[in-house]
């Protein structure tokens, strides 16, 4: 009987892709894989420390698995990602149940690093069932900036590019497996370069991928937003009308404390050039750094307003051990909710305004089940024929209630 390997992972989808390389790694030592954590005879934890609240996520799991682990002879535990980068050997500490540790920069050398522990025998296995539409391709681990609230560069180190050579063999291959979706990946993935080759290039080459029919990519920094890449995206309609771009704050001062390395200014200006060339933008917004103030708060109010985005996660700021922001005083815990409380109420109402906006509009969807997919600037629609997984199906939005488009076809 094989046995059986149960996944559970927090965090952003590098750390998904991660999952999913790892998990390649362990299938090909004689695992498969499971939902069902009481079957299983390994869990895997792949973990984030982006936020306190994420980190106290993924060690109260760990805790959870202390009596599963007693259960059943011959179970172990596996702690991988930014948070066992973070706190590395000494969670054995306070977890000694735990297995194997192995922080998220030990992903390159993750097969030697399960051959070393002598727990796992290698025999070959099966391959990852395929899930969805969407093939995740990692093209650049780290980050090289130095936001002054962030834990990332610490935890990931500094970037590393990936050759386009593999990245297009990885993408192809996805391709092939039937992902008509590509989705790049990197913690600033626009700042991917090789020589002679800047990330707009590689959009384009990725896109040119037999089999390849729409390319997404996240995070992107908006410092490198150029005019070579809006260049490059208007002339390519393979690259999805969405982006996720983070950012921040709406005060130039908050700005420039972050180190974010752009004002107010300059980012609205490139969310205009974004929108001109019809894409619908997201972003992460945070409330409460340390100096931020009551002004510089409503400033971020405002740049909801102006910057018109799709959808915007906002979170409280959470000081990270070790980064600059950490050695400011906080400001209290009730001015933080009270702000985190009135951006909600102000982000509520994005969703239902864009997907009002697409009603009597032309959309391009990649159906991802027979009645359902989503278009190209990241909103779900809802079809009235069937239509074969995969294909892309040019239709008009005739309604919407919210959360999903219905449409004419
Ligand atoms: N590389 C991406 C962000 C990655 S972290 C970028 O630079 O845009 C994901 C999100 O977590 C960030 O966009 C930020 O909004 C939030 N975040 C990061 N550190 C945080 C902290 N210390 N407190 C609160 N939110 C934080
Ligand atoms: Fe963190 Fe800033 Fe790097 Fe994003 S760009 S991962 S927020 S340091
Ligand atoms: Fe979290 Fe690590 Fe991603 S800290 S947000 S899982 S890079």
């Amino acid at each position: 009987m094989t046995k059986k390997l149960f996944i559970q992972t927090y965090g952003c989808q590098m750390n998904l892709a991660d999952s999913e390389e790892m998990a390649a790694h362990l299938l090909s030592r004689g695992y498969s894989l499971t939902e069902n954590l009481d079957e299983a005879d390994l869990a895997l934890v792949n973990t984030c420390t982006v936020r306190d609240h994420a980190e106290h996520r993924a060690l109260s799991f760990l805790g959870r698995l202390r009596q599963w682990k007693r259960e059943k002879d011959g179970r172990h535990i596996l702690f991988a990602g930014c948070a066992a980068q973070r706190l590395g050997e000494k969670l054995k500490k306070t977890f000694p149940y735990l297995d194997l540790v192995s922080g998220a920069r030990d992903i390159d050398h993750f097969a030697d690093l399960l051959d070393k522990s002598g727990l796992f025998s290698l025999q070959h296995g099966g391959d990852l069932p395929a899930k969805g539409v969407t093939g995740y391709v990692t093209i650049m681990r780290g980050c090289d900036f130095a936001c002054t609230y962030c834990i990332v560069p610490s935890v990931r180190g500094p970037v590393h590019c990936l050759p386009s050579k593999d990245i297009c063999a990885r993408a192809a291959q996805k391709a092939k497996e039937g992902f008509p979706e590509i989705m790049l990946l990197g913690q600033t993935v626009n700042a991917w370069k090789e020589e002679g080759k800047t990330f707009a290039d590689l959009l384009n080459e990725v896109s040119a991928l037999p089999g390849v029919q729409r390319v997404r990519f996240v995070s992107p920094h908006p410092a490198f937003i150029t005019p070579q890449f809006l260049q490059v995206v208007e002339n390519n309609p393979k690259i999805a009308r969405h982006i996720h771009l983070p950012a921040q704050s709406g005060s130039t001062k908050v700005l420039q404390e972050m180190k974010r390395g752009y004002t107010r200014e300059i980012l609205l200006e490139k969310i205009r050039a974004l929108k001109a060339r019809g894409f619908a933008i997201s972003t992460d917004l945070i409330v409460g750094f340390p100096t931020e103030t009551q002004e510089d708060f409503e400033q971020t109010l405002t740049l909801v307003e102006e910057a018109g985005f799709s959808a915007a996660y906002c979170f409280k700021y959470s000081p990270r051990l070790g980064t600059p922001a950490a050695q400011m005083p906080l400001l209290r815990e009730k001015v933080l909710e009270e702000r985190l409380d009135i951006l909600l109420n102000k982000v509520r109402g994005l969703a239902d305004d864009a997907y009002a906006a697409h009603v009597g509009k032309e959309i391009e969807i990649l159906m991802e089940s027979p009645h359902k997919g989503r278009s190209s600037d990241n909103f779900w629609a809802q079809t009235k024929k069937s239509y074969t997984i995969g294909t892309i199906v040019k239709t008009v939005a005739e309604a919407s209630d919210g959360t999903l488009l219905f449409t004419r076809d």
